[in-house]
C-alpha cells in the first residue's frame, strides 16, 4: 500500500456535511463554546438543502387557526403511524420556537400583508385532527431552503466555526469499545489524508437519492454517514420507506414544489379530469405524498396519462394570478421554463413521481444519539456517534413524510443535537488517546479503490443499481419484483470486485470520489431492497400490491438491517407508542382517510 501523509486534528465535536442539519448543529456547538469543525464535501450552500422549495412546517396560526397538537396528529397520520410519536411530539412542539429562532437568525421568509411570516398549504397539513387543509407551510417564496442554508451558514460564521470545505469523509474512527472517536477525511485539494479526533462526531451526511435513476436529490445524495454508520457494524433502519415525490419534471426530475399545488395548482389526467377529487375526497390534491404518487401511477396504467405516451401527468398552474406566480412561486416558473420549456402562465407542465426523500436511517434518540440496539434494550446509544438530518432516522416520518417537515427535522434535531452536547460535555474536555492503528482500515479502503484495476467503470455500475432500484422499489412493488430485486441487486453488488478507476492521482479526483460515494449508495440500495422484500404489508410509501392492507399486528415496527460483507442482516425494534409528555396522549391507529 502506498504511504500517504495523514494531517492530525482533535476537536470537541466534528459535524459531517453542511447541510442545514449540520450548519445548525455546527452553529449551535460554536455558540455553545465547542470547538467545532464542519467536514464537507462541497461548499457549504451547495449542499441539497439548497433545493427545498416550498417551505418548513410549524403551526404559527399566522393564516387561520391552528395548533402544534394538530400538527402532531398530521404528523403521525402521515408517517402511517411508524412513526415514533415521542418524536414527533418534540418535534411538532419545537417547530414554532424553531422557525421564530430562524426569523431572528435572518432568513426572509414571505410576509402577509400584516407582516407575519407568510404560510401556505401542503400536502397533508389539516386543522383540528384532519378537517380541511391548513396553511403550515412557512415559506421564503419558493426558495425557503436556500434562504434557510445561507442564513445558517453567516451564523456559523458568526460563531467562528471552522470549515474543512471539499473534504470527502471516509470513515468512523471506532474503538475496541465500540465508541466513535472520530473520523477521517480527504482533502480533495491536495490529497492528503485527516484524522479528525472529537468528543462527538455528528453525521449530517444527507439522504441517498442517488441510489435511484430519477430524483430531485442532488448528485452530491449518495449516503455516505449511512456507508460510514453501516461499515463500523451499525444498522440502518426503515429503509425500505423511500418517498416518492408527486411532482418532479418528466424527464429531468426536477422538482416542481409541493407549493405549487398549495398555492392552487391542478393535477389533470389525459381526460382533463381533477382525478385526485376520486382517491382524496378533502384534501384532493393536497394529500399526503404517497397517497397523491400512487394515484398518478394509477391514472398512468390505467390509460389516461397524458403526452404521445401517456406516461406523465399534467400540473395545471395557468389559472393562478399572475402576481401569485410572480410572488409565491418564482423559482419553479423559471424551473418549468428551462426544464420542460413551459410558460405555467399559459401552458401545464408535464410531472411524474419522482424519488425525493429517505424517511430511513441511522437511527437515533431525540438527542440525536445514534441507536444501536442490543437484546434487552432495543433504545442503547453509541458513545460519541450522533445523526442528524435526511441522514438520521429519528424516527418522525415513519413511512411517508409530511412535506415541511424535512427543513423543520433539519433545525429541530440540529439544535437539539448541539442542547444535547452542551447538557453532557464541557468545551476542551481531554481526549483519550486513539486506539493504536486508529483510521488504518479507511486508509486501507481509499488505496484499494484508488488502485481498482477491473474492467467496470463506476458509472457502469451505478448505472446498474440505479436502474434496478427504479424499476423494482418503486411506487408499487410486488413480491415478484422485489425478489427479483434483491437478487439483482446482490449480482449488482458483486461487480463492485471488478471495478476500473482511471485516475491514480489523490487531487482531485472525480473518479475516485465516485467510487467512495458508489460503494456508500450501494450499502443503501441493498438495505432498501432487501428491507422491502421482508415487509409484507403496505404502510405509507411502502405500497406491496401481494399485501394491501397495513399490518399493525405484525408489522407495526422499525426494520434495522446490518449490511455485513455484501450481505444485509434484519431485525426489527418497536415503534414507541408513547409520548414525551403528558399534554398530548399516544394517538391509536386507524386507517388514513384523506
Ligand atoms: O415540495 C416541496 O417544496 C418539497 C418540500 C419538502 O420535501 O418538504
Amino acid at each position: 500500500m502506498a504511504a500517504y501523509k495523514i494531517i492530525d486534528h482533535t476537536y470537541d465535536v466534528v459535524v459531517v456535511g453542511a447541510g442545514g442539519a449540520g450548519l445548525r448543529a455546527t452553529m449551535g456547538m460554536g455558540v455553545a463554546g465547542f470547538k467545532t469543525a464542519c467536514i464537507t464535501k462541497v461548499f457549504p450552500t451547495r449542499s441539497h438543502t439548497v433545493a427545498a422549495q416550498g417551505g418548513i412546517g410549524a403551526s404559527l396560526g399566522n393564516m387561520a387557526e391552528d395548533n402544534w397538537k394538530w400538527h402532531m396528529y398530521d404528523t403521525v397520520k402521515g408517517s402511517d403511524w411508524l412513526g415514533d410519536q415521542d418524536a414527533i411530539e418534540y418535534m411538532c412542539r419545537e417547530a414554532v420556537p424553531a422557525v421564530y429562532e430562524l426569523e431572528h437568525f435572518g432568513v426572509p421568509f414571505s410576509r402577509t400583508d400584516e407582516g407575519k411570516i407568510y404560510q401556505r398549504p401542503f400536502g397533508g397539513h389539516m386543522s383540528n385532527y384532519g378537517e380541511k387543509p391548513v396553511q403550515r407551510a412557512c415559506a421564503a417564496a419558493d426558495r425557503t431552503g436556500h434562504a434557510i442554508l445561507h442564513t445558517l451558514y453567516q451564523q456559523c460564521l458568526k460563531h467562528s466555526c471552522e470549515f474543512f470545505v471539499e473534504y470527502f469523509a471516509l470513515d468512523l474512527i471506532m474503538d475496541a469499545d465500540g465508541a466513535c472517536r472520530g473520523v477521517m477525511a480527504w482533502n480533495l485539494d491536495d490529497g492528503a489524508l485527516h484524522r479528525f479526533r472529537a468528543h462527538k462526531v455528528v453525521l449530517a451526511s444527507g439522504g441517498y437519492g442517488r441510489a435511484y435513476f430519477s430524483c430531485t436529490s442532488a448528485h452530491t445524495c449518495t449516503g455516505d454517514g449511512h456507508g460510514m454508520v453501516a461499515r463500523a457494524g451499525l444498522p440502518l433502519q426503515d429503509m425500505e420507506f423511500v418517498q416518492f415525490h408527486p411532482t418532479g419534471i418528466y424527464g429531468s426530475g426536477c422538482l416542481i414544489t409541493e407549493g405549487a399545488r398549495g398555492e392552487g395548482g391542478i393535477l389533470y389526467n389525459s381526460a382533463g379530469e381533477r382525478f385526485m377529487e376520486r382517491y382524496a375526497p378533502t384534501a384532493k390534491d393536497l394529500a399526503s405524498r404517497d397517497v397523491v404518487s400512487r394515484a398518478m401511477t394509477m391514472e398512468i396504467r390505467e390509460g389516461r396519462g397524458v403526452g404521445k405516451d401517456k406516461d406523465h401527468i399534467h400540473l395545471d398552474l395557468s389559472h393562478l394570478p399572475p402576481e401569485t406566480l410572480e410572488l409565491r412561486l418564482p423559482g419553479i416558473s423559471e424551473t418549468a421554463k428551462i426544464f420542460a420549456g413551459v410558460d405555467v402562465t399559459r401552458e401545464p407542465i408535464p410531472v411524474l413521481p419522482t424519488v425525493h426523500y429517505n424517511m430511513g436511517g441511522i437511527p437515533t434518540n431525540i438527542h440525536g444519539e445514534v441507536l444501536r440496539p442490543v437484546a434487552g434494550n432495543p433504545d442503547a446509544t453509541v458513545p460519541g456517534l450522533m445523526a442528524i438530518g435526511e441522514a438520521a432516522c429519528v424516527s418522525v416520518h415513519g413511512a411517508n413524510r409530511l412535506g415541511t417537515n424535512s427543513l423543520l427535522d433539519i433545525v429541530v434535531f440540529g439544535r437539539a443535537a448541539a442542547l444535547h452536547c452542551q447538557a453532557t460535555m464541557k468545551p476542551g474536555q481531554p481526549h483519550a488517546p486513539l486506539p493504536a492503528g486508529a483510521g488504518d482500515g479507511a486508509v486501507a479502503r481509499f488505496d484499494r479503490l484508488r488502485n481498482a484495476s477491473g474492467t467496470l467503470h463506476t458509472s457502469d455500475i451505478r448505472l446498474a443499481m440505479q436502474k434496478t432500484m427504479q424499476m423494482d422499489a418503486a411506487v408499487f412493488r410486488t413480491s415478484k419484483s422485489l425478489a427479483d430485486g434483491v437478487s439483482k441487486m446482490y449480482e449488482v453488488a458483486e461487480t463492485k470486485g471488478k471495478l476500473k478507476i482511471n485516475d491514480r492521482s489523490t487531487v482531485w479526483n472525480s473518479d475516485l470520489v465516485e467510487a467512495l460515494e458508489l460503494e456508500n449508495l450501494m450499502d443503501c440500495a441493498l438495505a432498501t431492497i432487501v428491507s422491502a422484500e421482508a415487509r409484507k404489508e403496505s404502510r405509507g410509501a411502502h405500497a406491496h400490491e401481494d399485501h394491501p392492507e397495513r399490518d399493525d399486528a405484525n408489522w407495526m415496527k422499525h426494520s434495522l438491517a446490518w449490511v455485513e460483507n455484501g450481505k444485509v442482516r434484519l431485525d426489527y425494534r418497536p415503534v414507541h407508542t408513547w409520548t414525551l409528555t403528558d399534554e398530548v396522549q399516544y394517538i391509536e391507529p386507524k386507517k388514513r382517510v384523506y
